[in-house]
C-alpha cells in the first residue's frame, strides 16, 4: 500500500521537531518543551513508522532503540590513526611544554591555547558522510577499532544527523563517550536490586556498554558524549583552529563541553588547571586532568608528533587519590613471566571512586624501603584505572604485634626455588613452564582482548583447562573440541559450540597482534606495533639479530636480547610452528599497512650530526612514514643522510654509488608528509 502524502508530510514534521528538541536538549541545555510532550511526538512518529514501515529512514529520532544483537564487532581501520597524549604531573612539567613548543617554533610571542576538562571515558570515533552518522568505532589499538555502530546510535546526545549546510561532506568526529554520574548511581542502584553486576566506576560502566553485542541493552545505559577532535575531513573545513573547529561542531548539533576556553600563555592554561581542580566535584561527570592544545592548525601541523602522541598538546593530570586503610595480609602471586609480586590484602576501602581490597607492594625491594609491615596502618593510591599501590606505611599508627613480611622460599604455586638475582629487584620462581602459574597467566595473556581476543576463554576457564592437563601450552588451544569443552564442569554444549567458534575467529588476526600474543619478556602492544612497522614480516623478525632488532624505536639492548632469546628457545619455536600449521594467519598485517606509506620499501642510513633533529627523532620520523632506518649502508640503502662529521658511512655510500643528502632535504621530505 503506498504511504498517504499527508502521512509522509507529518512524519517528516515529526523527526524535524524531535530532532530539533533533542538539539535543544542535549546541545543547548535547553529544553523548550516538557518531557511529556516530548514522548507524545515520539510516539506518534513511532506508531506512524509502524503503520507505514517504508517511512523509516536511518536518521529517524525514532532508530535509536538498539537492533538485533551481533556476534562479534567488526573491526575497522581507522584512516587516521587514534592518538594518546603525554602527560604533565606538575607546575613544573607544563612550564617545560610550553617551552618545547617555543624552542621547536622558535618563536617567543604567547601561544594560544585551548583549554578542556580531561573526560574519564572511553575515545571513539564517529563518521558522518553528507551528515548522516555512518560509522561509529571504538579507539582500540590506535589504528584498528571496533566498529560500534548499533551501540552509538542509541546514545541521545549524539546526532543521527547533523544540522545546518556547510559540514564537510564527510567529517570523522572524535570525542569521550562517558556515563554521567547520576546515571552510574542510578544503573547501580538498580543493578544492586536486582543482584546483577555492580560496576567499579563510571568508566568502566561506559566501556561496558559500549561494549555490549546486544545494542538493546546500550540503550538502557544512560551514556552520553563530548566531542574533541577530528579525523579524516574530506570536501569542507572545520576551520584553522581548534577553537574554531568546537564552535562549527556546537553549530552542527554536536555536543562540546562548556568548559572549555581558550587563552594566552602558560600562565592562563595553569590557571585553568587550577580553576577546573576546584570545580571538579561539581561536575556531574569525572574528569582525571585537563588538556591544553595548540589552537592554531597551522602551529599544530609545524609542530607535529612524537611516537603516538601530538607536540601541541599535554594532558595536566590530577594527582592520584590516596586514602588509608589496614594491611591484613600478604600474598605472592606468580605471573606469567615468573615474577613474585606481593599483593596487599586490605581492610576494604573506597579510593578515587571504587573500593580496593587488593593493591600491589610492587616487590621486595620496595617492602624493604618503605618498611611496611603486616598489621599496619598504610595508604594506599589509586589513579584511574591504574592498578591500586601500597604507598606506605603510618608508622606513628604501628601495633605492637606487626609481622615483617618474608619472601617464599618456594614458588607458593609449583614448590620450585625463588630466586632473587643480586641487584634485581624481582624475585622469580624458576619453574618456567613446569609452574601452572606461569603457564595459566601465558594462556590467559594469549587469549586477552588486545592479543588474540579469544571471547569466552577467560581467568577461570583457564585455570580448569590447565588443571586438568587439557591445556599444556598455547598451541593447545587449536586442539580443542566442542566435545572436550563440553565435559568440563560447567560447561553446557551452546558455550562450548561458542568457544570454539571463538577460538576459530582468532586465527585472523594481525602481525603485531600475535606477537604481542607470545608474551615475549617486556614485548608489549606498542613495542610489537614498532617491530611489525618496523620489519614488516614475521620471518624477518624472528631471524633478526640483536643489533638489528635495537635499530626498531624504542627497543634497547635489554627488550632487543630478551626477543632474540625467545626466538631461539627450541619449544617456542616448536609452539609458533604449531600455531601456524593450526592456521593463524594475518590479513590486514603492517605489511599491507605498510606498503600504503609512503616510505614504505625504502632503506634510509643517517649519519653523522644533524643540527635541527636529534638523529633518534628523525629516524621515528621516518620510520612513523614506513621506511626502514638501517646502522650500515649496502647496496639496499635507498639514501644517506649525513649531518656535519659523517664518517666512514659517507665514504662506503659513496663508493656504492648510493645517494648522499643533507639535512635540509630530509627535513623537507619529511614535511611534505
Ligand atoms: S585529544 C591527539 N581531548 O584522553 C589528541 N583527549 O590520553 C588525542 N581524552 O584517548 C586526544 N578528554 O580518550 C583529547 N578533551 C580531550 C580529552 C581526551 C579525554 C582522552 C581520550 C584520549 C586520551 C589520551
Amino acid at each position: 500500500m503506498p504511504v498517504p502524502k499527508l502521512a509522509q508530510q507529518r512524519a517528516a514534521t515529526l523527526r524535524t521537531e524531535l530532532q530539533q528538541h533533542n538539539y535543544q536538549y542535549y546541545i543547548l541545555d535547553e529544553p523548550t518543551i516538557p518531557d511529556a510532550e516530548y514522548d507524545r511526538l515520539f510516539r506518534e512518529l513511532q506508531d506512524l513508522e509502524k503503520q507505514y514501515p517504508e517511512l523509516i529512514v536511518v536518521d529517524s529520532p525514532t532508530q535509536r532503540v538498539g537492533s538485533m544483537p551481533l556476534t562479534a564487532f567488526q573491526r575497522i581501520k581507522h584512516k587516521v590513526p587514534m592518538l594518546s597524549l603525554s602527560n604533565a604531573f606538575s607546575e613544573k612539567e607544563l612550564l617545560a611544554f610550553d617551552k618545547r613548543i617555543h624552542d621547536r617554533l622558535r618563536s617567543s610571542k604567547e601561544i594560544e591555547y585551548v583549554c578542556e576538562p580531561k573526560l574519564d571515558g572511553l575515545a571513539v570515533s564517529l563518521i558522518y558522510e553528507k551528515g548522516v552518522l555512518m560509522q561509529a568505532a571504538t579507539r582500540g589499538d590506535g589504528f584498528i577499532g571496533e566498529d560500534i555502530t548499533q551501540n552509538i546510535r542509541t546514545i541521545g546526545s549524539i546526532p543521527l544527523k547533523l544540522q545546518g549546510e556547510n559540514y564537510p561532506e564527510i567529517l570523522e568526529v572524535r570525542g569521550e563517550v562517558y556515563m554521567p554520574l547520576k546515571g552510574f548511581l542510578a544503573l547501580n542502584k538498580k543493578a544492586r536490586a536486582a543482584d546483577d553486576k555492580v560496576f567499579a566506576n563510571p568508566r568502566n560502566a561506559a566501556a561496558g556498554s559500549l561494549r555490549q553485542l546486544d545494542s538493546k541493552i546500550t540503550a538502557t545505559r544512560p551514556l552520553a558524549m563530548y566531542c574533541y577532535g577530528i579525523g579524516e575531513v574530506v570536501g569542507g573545513t572545520v576551520g584553522d583552529s581548534q577553537w574554531e573547529m568546537l564552535q562549527y561542531f556546537k553549530h552542527w548539533g554536536l555536543r562540546v563541553n562548556n568548559q572549555i576556553q581558550k587563552v594566552h600563555g602558560i600562565t592562563a592554561c595553569w590557571q585553568y588547571y587550577r580553576k577546573i581542580e576546584k570545580k571538579r566535584k561539581q561536575l556531574n561527570y569525572d574528569i582525571d586532568g585537563v588538556v591544553f592544545k595548540v589552537n592554531r592548525f597551522t602551529l599544530q601541523q609545524q609542530l607535529g608528533f612524537v611516537s603516538r602522541a601530538p607536540r601541541w598538546s599535554v594532558a595536566q593530570k590530577f594527582p592520584a587519590q590516596e586514602e588509608l586503610s589496614k594491611l591484613k595480609d600478604v600474598e605472592f602471586q606468580v605471573g606469567r613471566t615468573g615474577a613474585l609480586t606481593p599483593v596487599a590484602r586490605l581492610e576494604p576501602t573506597f579510593v578515587g571512586g571504587a573500593v580496593v581490597s587488593n593493591a600491589t607492594l610492587h616487590n621486595m625491594d620496595e617492602i624493604t624501603r618503605k618498611d611496611i609491615r603486616i598489621g599496619d596502618t598504610v595508604i594506599i593510591r589509586r589513579a584511574g584505572d591504574v592498578i591500586p599501590e601500597v604507598v606506605g606505611a603510618v608508622k606513628a599508627k604501628r601495633p605492637k604485634n606487626a609481622r615483617k613480611i618474608q619472601l617464599p622460599t618456594h614458588c607458593p604455586v609449583c614448590d620450585s626455588t625463588v630466586i632473587q638475582p643480586e641487584g634485581e629487584a624481582v624475585a622469580h620462581c624458576i619453574g618456567e613452564l613446569y609452574c601452572a602459574a606461569q603457564r595459566k597467566g601465558v594462556i590467559e595473556h594469549f587469549a586477552s582482548r588486545k592479543a588474540m581476543n579469544i571471547d569466552g576463554l577467560g581467568q577461570r576457564l583457564v585455570d580448569i583447562m590447565v588443571n586438568n592437563g587439557l591445556l599444556k601450552n598455547v598451541a593447545d588451544i587449536y586442539n580443542l573440541t566442542v566435545a572436550k569443552v563440553a565435559a568440563l564442569e560447567r560447561m553446557g554444549e551452546k558455550s562450548a559450540q561458542n568457544l570454539i567458534a571463538a577460538i576459530e575467529k582468532s586465527k585472523a588476526t594481525t602481525l603485531a597482534k600475535f606477537i604481542y600474543a607470545l608474551s615475549i619478556r617486556e614485548v608489549g602492544e606498542s613495542t610489537a606495533n614498532n617491530l611489525v612497522n618496523h620489519f614488516g614480516e614475521f620471518s624477518v623478525i624472528k631471524k633478526a639479530s640483536i643489533e638489528q632488532l635495537q635499530q626498531t624505536p624504542d627497543i634497547g639492548p635489554v627488550v632487543a636480547t630478551n626477543i632474540y632469546t625467545f626466538f631461539r628457545q627450541a619449544h617456542n619455536q616448536e609452539v609458533i610452528k604449531e600455531l601456524l600449521k593450526a592456521g593463524i594467519h594475518w590479513q590486514e598485517s603492517a605489511v599491507k599497512l605498510q606498503n600504503e606509506q609512503p616510505l614504505s620499501k625504502q632503506t634510509y642510513v643517517l649519519t653523522g650530526t644533524l643540527t635541527t633533529l636529534a638523529r633518534e627523532e628523525a629516524k621515528a620520523k621516518l620510520v612513523a612514514l614506513g621506511a626502514k632506518v638501517s646502522g650500515s649502508v649496502s647496496k639496499k640503502t635507498n639514501y644517506v643522510v649525513a649531518g656535519s662529521e659523517p664518517g666512514s658511512k659517507l665514504i662506503k655510500a659513496e663508493s656504492l654509488g648510493i645517494p648522499v643528502k643533507d639535512e635540509k632535504w630530509l627535513l623537507k621530505l619529511l614535511k611534505k608528509y
